[in-house]
């Protein structure tokens, strides 16, 4: 990672530096002639005539000129094709890709003159989020997790300088995307971190030194207190591992009028999933690892609610566990309680995850809040549905169901809605417990889980949750998701707290 610093100048203001880069985009469509001579005069730059057929053709993208003497010392031309393709993500991407390649090179400046708006506005929903999304790429892009190798660090330094006349919408998007992204890169930062070295009691310790002397309060109950409160669900996924659970407490109290209500937000924790004795095959066990990202995805979230100081109350609550096996492991058959007293027969020591959940839920219930929210990596199913593109979304209420889609829609960390009928209850009936946590059939394994999860949540409570086993890991979707998990999930509901008051 380098060190990026964000500057905004008006056109006619700007004093270029040295080792300097200009990006500047071009609308491929027919006046693209034109627009390279307006360009060319503007900067006086003499164009031989590869450039210019460069520069016309459609096939090229990205061109590089150099400003022979003057300043900058180059230009970097990308040109865009409005067509179908285009998406909201466009230059969030492409900001991600350039930056992964910059932080390679010597260039200490980065001049960025910024495309019209109006140009692009039947694709985003604001002025500003339009702006938001060339920084959150950056940010994005030079994500990296190196901790552990012993390549050298760099104390590389971009300053990057937006060049446009709207530089109130421009310092509130600077703003706006240092505060969402110092989230996701706290959640990054711990899903990617090993089993080895992030258990439960380690995922507890990260989380209350990061909010430190800020005005999140941390509370961690350690095993002693979790067998106090009953929870086993909690502490049968834990039992087989010498790494003991943690059920861990964050209270964020922004909201201005103190009687506004409270949302819960609720992660799975755990830390690693071997499956336990129902063990998984070893092909990819290790990106297990990251089986922690619903809670971390709660960590980045209120890190960047109080960054942004937002006017909500936030509750978020994180149970965590290891899923091992062992001799004192929980075993297929068992019968455990929950913290409400609801019993749960274990009929696969992997579905493990919404077992972390039941007593997450029922202590979320108690706080009346008017909304939970959970998110999980809980189903191989869902991922199966959906790919990796998109989180499964189940809930019964409707209007909570529209504004997620459309934050994910805008935040790129998409969502989809799967069916929520009590009719799939049958496959989740035990003839011993108040509920199996396997469904009868495969079909379905995504919604059986969701189904399960909706047993511990107070019928009177909004609750929507949010499968993320597929877009939490790592993927080649694009240029900001490859190599590293995601942090999918706190662009998502940081907008959706924002946009929905
Ligand atoms: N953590 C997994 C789900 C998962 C799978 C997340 C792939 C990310 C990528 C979960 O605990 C699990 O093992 N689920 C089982 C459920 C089954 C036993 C009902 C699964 O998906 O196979
Ligand atoms: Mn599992
Ligand atoms: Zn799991």
């Amino acid at each position: 990672m380098i060190r990026l610093n964000y500057q905004y100048s008006k056109q006619n203001d700007v004093k270029f530096k040295k080792l300097s880069l200009n990006l500047v985009f071009l609308i491929q469509d027919k006046n693209i002639k034109d627009r390279i001579d307006d360009f060319n005069k503007k900067n006086n730059l003499e164009l031989n005539n590869l450039q210019k057929e460069n520069l016309i053709s459609p096939e090229a993208n990205d061109i590089r000129i150099s400003n022979s003497n003057k300043l900058p010392n180059e230009f970097l031309i990308h040109k865009i094709k409005i067509n179908k393709s285009f998406t909201a993500d466009y230059f969030r991407n492409y900001c991600a890709g350039l930056i992964s390649k910059l932080k390679n090179e010597k260039i200490q400046e980065l001049y960025l003159t910024l495309p019209e708006y109006s140009t692009f506005n039947k694709f985003y929903d604001d002025h500003p989020y339009f702006y938001q999304t060339f920084i959150e790429g950056f940010v994005l892009g030079n994500y990296d997790f190196e901790k552990y190798t012993t390549k050298k660090k760099t104390n590389k330094r971009l300053t990057i300088t937006f060049l446009s006349d709207e530089t109130a919408q421009i310092k509130k998007a600077i703003k706006n995307a240092k505060d969402v992204t110092e989230g996701v890169n706290f959640t990054k930062d711990l899903q990617n971190e090993p089993g080895n070295n992030l258990t439960p009691p380690e995922f507890a310790k990260r989380i209350a030194l990061m909010f430190k002397g800020t005005s999140v309060k941390v509370k961690i109950m350690d095993e002693k207190e979790i067998k106090r409160k009953k929870m086993g669900g909690l502490l049968a996924v834990g039992q087989g591992s010498k790494n003991p659970p943690r059920f861990i407490v964050l209270k964020y109290n922004g909201a201005k009028n103190k009687n506004s209500k409270l949302i819960a937000v609720v992660g799975k924790g755990v830390t690693f999933d071997s499956g336990g004795i129902s063990i998984k095959p070893s092909n990819n066990m290790g990106e297990m690892k990251a089986d922690m990202s619903g809670a971390a995805v709660v960590a980045g979230l209120l890190l960047a609610a109080e960054k942004a100081k937002l006017h909500v109350n936030l509750i978020g609550i994180i149970s965590s566990a290891e899923n091992m096996p062992s001799g004192t492991s929980m075993r297929p058959g068992d019968v455990v309680i929950t913290s409400s007293g609801k019993s749960i027969e274990v009929i696969d020591t992997d579905a493990e995850g919404r077992m972390v959940l039941s007593d997450a839920l029922i202590y979320a219930s108690k706080q009346k809040p008017k909304l939970i929210i959970d998110l999980a990596t809980l189903t191989g199913a869902c991922v199966v549905a959906l790919g990796e593109l998109a989180a499964g979304m189940f809930t019964k209420d409707e209007k909570i169901k529209d504004q997620l889609f459309s934050s994910g829609l805008k935040t790129y960390d998409r969502v989809w809605p799967l069916p929520f009928w009590d009719d799939y209850n049958y496959q989740i009936e035990s003839n011993v417990a108040d509920v199996r946590n396997l469904g009868s059939s495969r079909w379905g394994g995504a919604i059986t889980a969701a189904k399960f999860l909706e047993k511990f949540v107070d019928k009177n409570i909004p609750w929507v949750h949010l499968d993320i086993a597929g877009p939490a890991m790592a993927n080649d979707f694009n240029n900001y998701t490859k190599k590293y998990m995601t942090g999918f999930g706190v662009r998502l509901l940081f907008d959706f707290l924002k946009s929905n008051k």
